[in-house]
């Protein structure tokens, strides 16, 4: 079974999706971080993040070992990511790695922007996940803060906003819920219930699927 979680709020501290592939047992891939390595790479050389030709051979030579580096988690990564991910061909370089992953066994859950609509179009269950960018901006903060990282809410809540629009605008694999996605609004969850309602679309969609 491949479950796709996408959208503006699908990674973040005890990611949905992480907690989600625990509960089942299946690999778990957040794929904001094969973008953030990518972008990690370029800014450590100080190159340019729209020179794509340097931008592929970075993706191309990943190495998956590294994706665990906290280093990944700040903002500016996160930002950088962005700039990095609108390169149609560094999306291109990065999809086979990411479909294999999907379709070893028992089962995995990936989270990103473009699984349910053009990594895996034939996952299981999508879930698109949403929440109000006023209270991710908390959340983040407080994630950096416990990072040890100097965060100011504002800032933060300018940045998701920015990033937002970007990811949603770019011409390749925009950030979109696909037809067959399930909304799960967390704004209004802690951790634990967003957890349990992710299961709960799992096990609904698993269910609706038997009846057929
Ligand atoms: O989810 P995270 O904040 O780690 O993602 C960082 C950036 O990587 C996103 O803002 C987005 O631009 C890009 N990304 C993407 N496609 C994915 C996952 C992330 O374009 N599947």
């Amino acid at each position: 079974m491949i479950i796709a979680i996408d959208g503006p709020a699908a990674s973040g501290k005890g990611t949905l999706g992480k907690r989600l592939a625990a509960h089942y047992k299946f690999r778990h891939l957040d794929t904001g971080v094969i973008y953030r390595a990518v972008a990690k790479v370029l800014l450590d050389a100080g190159a340019d993040l729209t020179d794509e030709k340097r931008a592929v051979a970075v993706a191309y030579a990943l190495d998956p070992e590294k994706f665990g580096n906290p280093a990944l988690k700040t903002q500016e990564v996160g930002e950088a990511a962005s700039v990095v991910s609108t390169i149609p061909a560094v999306r291109a370089a990065l999809i086979s790695f990411q479909r294999h992953f999907a379709g070893e066994p028992p089962g995995a859950v990936l989270d990103g922007r473009d699984i349910g609509t053009v990594i895996c179009p034939h996952a299981d269950v999508k879930i698109f996940v949403v929440a109000d960018p006023y209270v991710r901006a908390r959340r983040r903060t407080l994630e950096a803060i416990g990072r040890g990282e100097a965060a100011d809410e504002a800032a933060v809540l300018a940045d998701i906003l920015k990033r937002d629009e970007r990811d949603r605008n770019r011409a390749a694999a925009p950030l979109k819920a696909a037809d067959d996605a399930v909304l799960l609004d967390n704004s209004h969850l802690d951790i634990e219930s967003g957890v349990r309602a992710a299961i709960d679309i799992v096990e609904a969609v698993r269910a609706g699927r038997q009846r057929i």
